[in-house]
């Protein structure tokens, strides 16, 4: 009775989860938007002959939302410990809605110092929320949820992404007169989540481990989790802290230097590069110019298909995570996503000689969405605030969220050149990347769902080689009975 209480969803969590997600959804606004401005500018170029250095700008404001993000998101271990991960995600706030307000009213002064200044500061917010969300979620989330809740960090970006490219049609607001509201709406949902965070409880394990609140931990667990038993929670959250204590702060830099949590690290960082180095943005960014090469004659309606595709698969995603696990969603979406690379090649290699070929692409690109979202897009989130304990989880997030913004920057930037390079070959290149994902996942990720914190890190350590000098921090959770042994 107690087990199944425990597992209900309540509307304190419900809420706290939702809240939260408001960040996401930002996130994914905000990287979706970019690309109707893109024909804005065209627009404006060609139409009111405007200086030609407005795409400059555009190009600029693109990347410079990528560099805050980089930048930002080594300090979300600072931010999510400094007054906690509720508190975290209220301050940072202030930089959504100033971000918003500068690029929704740049018309009031020079426009595109505006606008770049406000997708700076937009994607240092978004740097912070990247870690934060998947963060908190992942530490009020029971464990029987932890995928499904997790995965809906993601689930709100590709929302956020779809409500861009919808809002983005030229005859909504992606048009000359109205694009300042355009990307100063992406700070709105900031303004909702800064009334409804006072109302959500704070992380237990924050509470507990981190300040030794005990009984704030507990009442946040009963909000969180109905009426309960909370002993259980608390004694494996005391195991933690106790051994937390007895070590030092883990910054980024100690966790970089450390072999206790390389094999984990080296996991979340490898999850985070399949992500990113699958390609999936560079069907986003460019998919209407693959669109329109692709021979499809309406291709700004082909690439909201694929935003809904991406909304649906993720939907799947929440509801397979926590029964299928994340190692198989993640094996067979990168599978299936290296397949579909193969088949766009061959679709763009004979799309002259054969008309039918351009289905063939599309289906492919279709697909190719599909596979990510169903497990390398969702997963990679939050299976980093699984792979960690208490201590080294900040540090790990910021770093496994600054290699997620690096890559995704070197995509954005490259893709091009690197079309222009390979022609229609370029999907091989991510077919091949794709390939050595899959095996490498297949032989070095162990299967973290259902199991509790503890239990995952048990698993790395059986692999680990132990030095002979046995001088190194001891892992928290490892029983020194495996240490004796060796
Ligand atoms: C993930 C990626 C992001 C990508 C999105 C597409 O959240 O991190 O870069 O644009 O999925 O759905």
């Amino acid at each position: 009775m107690e087990e199944e209480r425990e597992n209900d969803l309540t509307g304190t969590l419900a809420m706290a989860v939702f809240t939260a997600a408001l960040g996401s959804l930002q996130f994914g606004y905000s990287l979706g938007v970019i690309n109707a401005p893109q024909t804005v500018s065209d627009a404006t170029h060609t139409h009111a002959g405007q200086h030609p250095s407005v795409v400059i700008y555009w190009s600029l404001s693109v990347a410079i939302f990528s560099i805050g993000g980089m930048l930002s998101s080594f300090l979300v271990g600072f931010v999510a410990d400094l007054r906690g991960r509720v508190k975290g995600m209220l301050m940072i706030n202030v930089l959504s809605v100033a971000a918003g307000l500068m690029m929704g009213l740049c018309n009031m002064w020079k426009p595109h110092i505006m606008v770049i200044a406000g997708r700076a500061l937009m994607g240092f917010y978004c740097g912070l929320t990247s870690g934060l969300v998947p963060m908190y979620i992942g530490e009020i989330a029971p464990k029987a949820y932890r995928g499904a809740l997790g995965a809906l960090h993601q689930l709100a970006i590709v929302v956020g992404i779809l409500l861009s490219q919808v809002v983005g049609l030229d005859f909504v607001l992606g048009n000359e007169n109205m694009w300042p509201l355009l990307l100063g709406l992406s700070g709105a949902p900031a303004v909702l989540q800064t009334f409804l965070l006072p109302l959500c409880p704070e992380s237990p394990r924050y509470l507990y481990i981190l300040l030794g609140k005990e009984q704030e931990a507990r009442r946040s667990l009963l909000r969180l989790k109905g009426a309960y038993d909370p002993t259980p929670d608390l004694e494996e959250m005391k195991r933690e802290k106790d051994e937390a204590d007895k070590e030092p702060r883990i910054s980024i830099l100690s966790l970089i230097c450390s072999s206790v949590y390389r094999q984990q690290l080296f996991v979340a960082l490898m999850m985070h590069l399949s992500q990113q180095f699958s390609g999936i943005n560079a069907i986003f960014y460019y998919s209407t110019a693959i669109f329109g090469r692709a021979g499809v004659s309406q291709p700004v309606y082909a690439t909201i298909g694929v935003g809904v595709i991406n909304t649906v698969f993720t939907l799947v995603s929440v509801a397979l995570v926590d029964k299928t696990g994340r190692r198989t969603l993640t094996l067979v979406g990168l599978a299936g996503m290296c397949c579909c690379a193969i088949a766009m090649t061959v679709g763009l290699k004979f799309l002259n000689d054969y008309s039918w070929m351009s289905y063939v692409s599309m289906a492919a690109i279709f697909l190719f969405v599909s596979f990510f979202e169903i497990g390398p897009g969702p997963i990679p989130w939050f299976i980093v605030a699984e792979l960690f304990s208490q201590g080294p989880r900040p540090a790990a997030i910021a770093l496994a969220g600054c290699c997620n913004w690096t890559s995704n920057f070197i995509i954005g930037m490259t893709f091009p050149y690197i079309q222009a390079w390979l022609d229609c070959y370029v999907f091989i290149l991510f077919a091949g990347l794709l390939l050595v994902f899959t095996v490498f996942i297949y032989f070095r990720v162990p299967e973290t769902k259902g199991k509790s914190f503890e239990e995952i890190a048990a698993v790395f350590q059986k692999g680990r080689k132990v030095p002979k000098d046995n001088t190194e921090l001891q892992h928290p959770f490892l029983p020194k009975k495996v240490i004796i042994m060796r």
